[in-house]
């Protein structure tokens, strides 16, 4: 309808920027471009921070390979993997202490990340952090080890651009590709909570705040609160 008030240029707007910061994926699922663009450079620094005290490692996977992925944690419990398999731990195997805290800027972060895409209240309890090295990927998989599936994911890149793989409920299902960019955040729950995802080969390239590298939080709800 036409409005002689001026508001519909505004609402216009309004309306393209939103479609601009908001690629919805899937029901459940969306892609927010840029949503952490502006507190990027200290993410990093607290990446770095923790990093310190909880060193990037290639974990070993059951079968005996190591990832070409660098992962560390911080928060309540840190995802780990050697020859027994996948799970969460509440102490860094490396050095046998707690993982670093979340700091404050991460989990409100998620927490409004999630909030954007329809999901109040998250309130995780654990961080991983990706390192992607030239040529690291993460083959496709589901977020599986969590002890709750009512909780969203919510996934953060940063420095080096990288190809988000995005398939479906099958590991068969054919992945579409999403390129994601320093800053940009894809949070997934509900039904799309399940879907296959990855990342493919990042490539060759530096970026002003991380060099070489290609950085990814990704937030969940590992273990089940106490009440
Ligand atoms: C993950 O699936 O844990 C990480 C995804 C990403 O690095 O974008
Ligand atoms: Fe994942």
């Amino acid at each position: 309808m036409m409005r002689h008030d001026g508001r519909q240029g505004s609402a216009m707007i309004d309306l393209f920027e939103d479609e601009r910061h908001c690629l919805p994926l899937d029901p459940g699922a969306a892609l927010l471009g840029g949503f952490a663009s502006g507190i990027a450079p200290a993410l990093v620094e607290a990446i770095d921070a923790m990093a310190t005290i909880a060193p990037f490692r290639h974990l070993e996977t059951p079968g005996g390979g190591r990832m070409s992925v660098a992962m560390t944690t911080c928060g309540e419990l840190g995802w780990v993997s050697d020859r027994s398999g996948y799970r969460y731990a509440r102490t860094d195997p490396l050095s046998g202490h707690t993982w670093p805290a979340m700091p404050l800027l991460l989990r409100d972060l998620a927490g409004r990340a999630a909030e954007a895409a329809g999901y109040p209240d998250f309130h995780p309890d654990a961080c991983l952090i990706n390192r992607y090295e030239p040529n690291a990927r993460l083959s496709l998989h589901q977020d599986r080890d969590e002890a709750t599936l009512a909780a969203p994911i919510v996934s953060v890149s940063l420095g080096v651009s990288a190809t988000f793989l995005w398939g479906g409920h099958r590991r068969t299902d054919r992945p579409r590709r999403h390129r994601l960019h320093h800053g940009d955040v894809v949070v997934w729950g509900g039904p799309a909570r399940m879907t296959f995802h990855g990342v493919d080969p990042v490539p060759a390239d530096t970026h002003p705040l991380t060099g070489p590298y290609r950085l990814n939080l990704t937030f969940r709800c590992a273990g089940l609160r106490r009440a």
